[in-house]
């Protein structure tokens, strides 16, 4: 479904992504774990078309997009669904527009089949009552929340999840990892969740991979990383082991 072949994303002098292949099969979940700057989010941006890599292919669903003119980055955008790392809601629209936006703008759908959908997505991030509330009234997590359901709402093909979870609390956390797998259990969407999240990644991902400086130093089954010697990788279980004990 999605395919990286010897990706190099340059800024100026500086080399974020160095030359990164990997691919992911359709239904799969990735977890994309690594330090603060590695280019997780610099990955993530160039799937979509935000960023373009410097050197190498991305293969979206059997199509290569890294050089794709900007019109026809269209149908491509459509299958991905990108939740970033900060919410970016419209602050003018309610909550209930901004979840109802991507459905009203490609799906044609009659009101009450919009208003069915938007109260169940935002049931499945635990949100209720906050339909008619601005962005502005709601907190941090709230918001992110809200743009979670906004991206599951339009059940894209491809899901992207820039730290979905990051400052949610337990509860919420835990909701929105279990909606990450029946998403991928039963539409088969493609997922690469970006976190710094070991304790997730163990139990929800398909596949984990480990960035440093762009580059991939460990990947493969949760079970497989367990058993990984890499310094980064038992620092990650470390503190994820600390944390139940
Ligand atoms: N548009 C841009 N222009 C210039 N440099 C950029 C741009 N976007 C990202 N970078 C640089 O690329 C590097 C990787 O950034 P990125 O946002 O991918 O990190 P990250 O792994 O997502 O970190 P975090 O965990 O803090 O979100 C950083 O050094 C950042 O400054
Ligand atoms: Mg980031």
């Amino acid at each position: 479904m999605i395919q990286f072949d010897r990706v190099v994303k340059r800024f100026g002098e500086r080399v974020v992504l160095k030359g990164l292949s990997f691919t992911i099969r359709e239904g799969e979940i990735l977890f994309v774990l690594g330090t603060s700057g590695t280019g997780k989010s610099v990955l993530l941006k160039n799937i979509v078309g935000l960023l373009r890599p410097d050197e190498g292919d991305i293969w979206v669903d059997g199509q290569e997009v890294s050089r794709l003119a900007e019109e026809s980055y269209f149908p491509v955008r459509k299958k991905c669904g990108m939740v970033f790392q900060h919410p970016a809601l419209f602050d003018s629209f309610t909550v209930f527009e901004n979840v109802a936006f991507g459905l009203r703008r490609h799906y044609g759908m009659g009101e009450g089949e919009i208003r069915a959908r938007v109260r169940e997505c935002l049931e499945l991030v635990n949100l209720v009552g906050v339909e008619r509330k601005m962005p502005a009234e709601i907190s941090y997590g709230m918001q992110k929340r809200v743009s979670l359901a906004r991206t599951v709402a339009i059940e894209p093909r491809i899901l992207l999840f820039d730290e979905p979870t990051t400052g949610l609390d337990p509860v919420t956390t835990n909701a929105v990892n279990r909606l990450i797998l029946d998403l991928s259990r039963q539409l088969k969407t493609t997922s690469i969740v970006v976190s710094h999240d070991m304790h997730c990644a163990l139990a929800i991902a398909d596949r984990i991979m480990v960035l440093d400086q762009g580059q991939i130093v460990a990947q493969g089954a949760p079970r497989d990383l367990m058993r990984s010697e890499h310094p980064l990788v038992r620092d990650f279980l470390a503190e994820t082991l600390e944390g139940e004990s």
